[in-house]
């Protein structure tokens, strides 16, 4: 038996989004929003870093939000600071997080053109407040309509996962800044886990092992890129060793100093974050009904920037025996999966409502 599969979760369901106008499907992740918008049968998708730009003194005026807010992450004059408005997947700064969905508004939908519905993924886990908090901002931003969804059922709608089935899936979000695994069956959450570890603490991790082997410091941004390039988690297999090489600066001379990083050290970086990824999932598998498990062996996909780690999907099933699948668009899969049920008028149903959000 092959216990990776062939990866044919993803290929279940089509949406059937045409003729849909603008309604929107928004992802509000910790490093990226996604915006996506139906358009015939595709979606028009589009992606802004999770940065705003406010003046110090006072955080509600909004300088600049996006690509344009990223620029100036760390190389702000002293009375601009630049922010994140989203901490480990939750929303932390109100003011911010709506600048940033009036930005995403902005861009989905035409000058002058009314905003119909949007749907906003939001943790799973995320409490009353914080989804009521969510649906406020949207409404501020000049939304008619907002419904806010967990972004692991709006991954598996996304990611065209049979949903509906009494059978489950499962999906594995693994973010920037925490990692969502949801399960799902008869179109509504049946068990969710958050682990509140993604990519960003990788990065971080690969600065902090830098500096300890090599007495040099590098850039966040560096630490990132590198994990991109050559990143993979060990596992099982023989994944094949690449190198980058990292300017950083030497503690001793104070001296810009080159290294090279190569995949062992990510997949050490990546290693405690793995640990909790696999804990949580034993969480899961643990309180998992033995109904479940058919369907969450044949239709587990993992979505998230971090999901494309090489040697991720064979670790998890090294340790589970869970083939997940890795999906094809992993960043914009719930934005997507958001945007179905957007254009989708049965999600004004309360019924409907309140399956979205466990
Ligand atoms: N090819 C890649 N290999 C490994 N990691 C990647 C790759 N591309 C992006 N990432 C990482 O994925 C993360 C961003 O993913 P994503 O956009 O899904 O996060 P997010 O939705 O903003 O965060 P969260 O869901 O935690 O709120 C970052 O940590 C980024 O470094
Ligand atoms: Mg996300």
């Amino acid at each position: 038996m092959n216990l990776f599969g062939t990866g044919n979760a993803e290929k279940k369901r089509q949406p059937n989004v045409a003729g849909i106008s603008n309604s929107l499907g928004i992802d509000l992740g910790t490093l990226n929003t996604v915006i996506a918008k139906p358009s015939g049968d595709k979606f028009d998708l589009y992606q802004i870093p999770s940065v705003v730009a406010v003046k110090k003194e006072d955080a509600t005026s909004v300088l600049a939000v996006g690509e344009e807010a990223k620029l100036m992450l760390g190389r702000t004059p002293e009375d601009i600071i630049a922010l994140r408005p989203l901490k480990k997947g939750v929303i932390e700064s109100v003011a911010q997080a709506q600048a940033l969905l009036v930005k995403a508004m902005e861009i989905g939908i035409k000058k002058g053109e009314s905003v119909g519905r949007i749907v906003i993924g939001i943790p799973g886990d995320a409490s009353e407040v914080e989804k009521q908090a969510a649906e406020k901002i949207g409404l501020k931003a000049g939304a008619d309509y907002v419904l806010v969804i967990s972004e692991g059922l709006a991954a598996a709608i996304g990611a065209g996962l049979p949903i509906a089935e009494p059978d489950g899936t499962m999906v594995v979000d693994i973010g920037a800044g925490s990692t969502d695994l949801v399960v799902i069956s008869l179109g509504g959450i049946t068990d969710i886990e958050t682990v509140r570890y993604g990519g960003d603490d990788i990065d971080n991790n690969i600065v902090d092992i830098v500096k300890e082997k090599y007495n040099v410091g590098i850039g966040i941004h560096d630490a990132e890129a590198a994990k991109i390039k050559v990143g993979m988690i060990h596992c099982s297999e023989d994944l094949e060793i690449l190198t980058t090489e990292v300017i950083g600066k030497s503690a001793e001379t104070n001296r810009p100093k080159k290294i090279i990083i190569d995949s062992v050290l990510v997949a050490d970086a990546a290693e405690p974050v793995m640990k909790q990824i696999i804990d949580g999932l034993n969480l899961v598998l643990e309180r998992l009904s033995p109904e479940l498990i058919t369907g969450v062996f044949n239709n587990s996909v993992a979505v998230g920037g971090s999901s494309q780690l090489r040697g991720l999907r064979e670790r998890i099933c090294d340790e589970l025996s869970v083939p997940v699948t890795i999906s094809e668009d992993p960043m914009t899969v719930v934005a997507k999966g958001a945007a179905i049920v957007a254009a989708e008028p049965r999600a004004l149903e309360p019924e409907v409502r309140l399956k979205a959000m466990k």
